[in-house]
């Protein structure tokens, strides 16, 4: 397409990619000899960075794709594995104009492997460091919590956080931006989450959630009334349900939308069905995103470059899409005024 070039100038934000979804089949295999983690050996795909590559191109569903990536997570253990994971996404970000960037994390699931909050936060932060210092990107970072687990372990995680004085908010130059839900959706409705999202409401944290992705327009509609989402990631599923479309935009609430997650994960049979036309005629807000680059074969550019590819944007939709995703960020606003 002739936008293609207009589209890697355009100055992007990030909103939706977890930083364990940036760990290629390379750097996991690194990582694994090095750190002397033993990978599954009953299971062929982790015989090459090849097979792996091709066993990630045919994801059924999420829970499908879940399995290996908290295999993935595996050889992380120290803080300069999670530097250089960082760092190695932030550049390559930098590299297609993005500007700003907040990247999302799975704590429990690495507490439960004897890795530390502040190992990773650790990590994090010194690649962002260096990628704004070097770079000109600025990235935040959002823990979240994990619907495959028990309530009381996503409770005592943020018990946990939130004591240690980790969010931006409490004041105390904390490195989390916000608080985030994810993994497995189906039969995990956010009113679970409800009383833990309150009190991280009451602690001025800003709050994002995971739904509607495989989970139906009622759970975007939970997360918006019982855990007061300040945004929704993915959010596809909104488009079953005209009143909450009308809401979502009333209410200035961005969607993180990742349409080529979307079609690896088999949400969609093809990209065109994802709603993003129906979203433009509503007045809906949204970004576009990766979700887990590694995973899914494209980073930031390439899931720009196919959706316009799939909708035929025009040159002031992609401008207004920009400014939308400058500002449902969640930076400050002389940053804002930075990037536009
Ligand atoms: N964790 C990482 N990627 C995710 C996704 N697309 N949906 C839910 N949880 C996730
Ligand atoms: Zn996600």
């Amino acid at each position: 397409s002739p936008l293609h070039s207009l589209l890697v100038a355009l100055p992007k934000c990030e909103h939706h990619m977890h930083l364990e979804g940036s760990l290629s089949p390379e750097l996991l295999f690194r990582l694994a000899a090095k750190n002397s983690i033993s990978l599954p050996q009953s299971d062929p795909a982790f015989e090459s960075v090849e097979s792996l590559y091709a066993r990630y191109a045919a994801f059924t569903s999420l829970d499908d794709f879940l399995g290996y990536y908290y295999i993935g997570f595996s050889v992380l253990l120290t803080q300069s594995d999670f530097e250089e994971l960082s760092y190695t996404y932030l550049s390559r970000a930098a590299s297609s104009n993005v500007r700003h960037t907040e990247v999302f994390f799975d704590p429990q699931a690495h507490l439960s492997r004897g890795v530390a909050v502040s190992t990773i936060i650790g990590g994090f932060q010194a690649a962002s460091q260096r990628a704004e210092t070097e770079l000109g990107i600025s990235s935040l970072l959002i823990p979240c919590l994990l619907r495959h687990l028990p309530v009381e372990n996503s409770a005592a995680c943020f018990g946990e956080m939130l004591s240690a004085n980790l969010f931006s908010s409490q004041g105390s130059g904390g490195v989390l931006a916000g608080l985030g839900l994810c993994s497995t959706e189906i039969a995990k409705p956010p009113s679970v989450w409800k009383d833990i999202f309150a009190l991280a409401e009451a602690n001025g944290i800003r709050r994002t959630s995971h739904a509607g992705e495989e989970g139906p327009a009622e759970y975007v509609a939970k997360a918006l009334d019982d855990l007061h989402a300040m945004r929704i990631d993915h959010g596809v599923h909104a488009a079953d349900d005209e009143g909450l479309l009308e809401k979502l935009a009333v209410q200035k609430i961005m969607l993180t939308v990742c349409p080529v997650s979307n079609v690896r994960l088999r949400g969609v049979d093809d990209i065109k069905e994802v709603p993003i036309r129906r979203f433009l005629e509503k007045g809906v807000r949204f970004s576009l995103n990766s979700d887990d680059p590694a995973y899914f074969g494209a980073y930031i550019q390439e899931v720009y470059c196919q959706t316009e590819d799939a909708f035929g944007l025009s040159v002031d939709e992609w401008g207004m899409i920009a400014r939308n995703a400058v500002e449902g960020s969640w930076c400050d606003d002389t940053r804002k005024g930075e990037i536009l």
